[in-house]
């Protein structure tokens, strides 16, 4: 359980480093980071210097905080996320949640790469999140409710905000960037899925896989925050093409949709 004090020492910890006060999170997915190069004024704290923050060692992220001004908005930023295949346990997966909470943010834009498990899908495309299967079957949300933060029992039922859906979907055709529209399935990682594991992962109704954003996305629904979820499809999961996976391609992939995700990510923000 979050604990209330802990969320405030890290909240007043980077207070102490910057005046200004974002209004929206942005959690940047593997290969995604570079979009916080673009903040402007930007204020960078490593997660090893605030208070209660565990530390991520996963490739592909930068691991640290960027607080400051996009697209007209005060924003701060996470390049790079606590992974629960790391070995953290969720409270540590979803503490900078609760942080952003508590330093006034409201919208919350979550991001990852992920494996396309609909074989209609393409390996660079975009995804906009509909819904999620929590395929772990283990919740942030478990153990004693602290109820300053929230609810015992909370509602998924429009996890992802249908107006901030409405509004990506409306910029995504603005700027001619295709994207999909599909339901994230998580599953623990670190070893990606077998054939037979994507194939009933298909069945449950999934669109894409990957191994993060549900801890973070229900944690924010029993914050109050409206959440946006995007995907980029880095390669199509496993059994669909007779090709190994690694790492090092899907971190290759989510650099080469950088130009329209960023354009994405920033139309979004103008308008938000
Ligand atoms: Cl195929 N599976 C999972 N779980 N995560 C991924 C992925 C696949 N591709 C990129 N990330």
């Amino acid at each position: 359980m979050h604990q209330t004090a802990h969320i405030n020492e890290a909240k007043d910890f980077i207070l102490t480093k910057t005046n200004l006060r974002p209004t929206i999170g942005m959690i940047l997915g593997s290969g995604l980071g570079g979009l916080a190069d673009d903040i402007a004024n930007a204020v960078v704290i490593p997660y090893s210097e605030i208070p209660h923050f565990a530390k991520s060692e996963a490739v592909g992220h930068a691991n640290e905080l960027v607080i400051g001004e996009l697209e007209g908005k005060i924003v701060v930023a996470m390049k790079g996320r606590f992974h629960y295949y790391e070995g953290y346990s969720l409270d540590d997966v979803t503490f900078p949640v609760r942080v952003m909470k508590a330093l006034g943010v409201e919208n919350v834009i979550i991001t990852n790469a992920c494996g396309a498990v609909n074989t209609s899908y393409k390996a660079g495309e975009l995804m906009l999140i509909t819904d999620h299967l929590n395929l772990v079957m283990n919740n942030p949300l478990m153990g004693p409710n602290n109820d300053e933060l929230g609810v015992r029992f909370q509602d998924l039922s429009k996890a992802y905000s249908p107006e901030l859906r409405e509004l990506a979907l409306r910029v995504a055709d603005a700027q001619g960037i295709k994207m999909q529209q599909g339901v994230y399935a998580w599953w623990t990682g670190p070893a990606y899925e077998t054939p037979a594991e994507i194939r009933m992962i298909r069945t449950l109704g999934a669109d894409a896989v990957g191994m993060s954003t549900v801890p973070e996305v229900i944690v924010a629904n029993h914050a109050g925050l409206n959440v946006l979820g995007i995907s980029c499809l880095t390669n199509m999961a496993c059994g669909i093409l007779d090709q190994p996976l690694n790492h090092e391609e899907v971190i290759e992939v989510a650099a080469q949709v950088r130009t329209s995700f960023v354009a994405l990510i920033k139309g979004i923000l103008k308008e938000v």
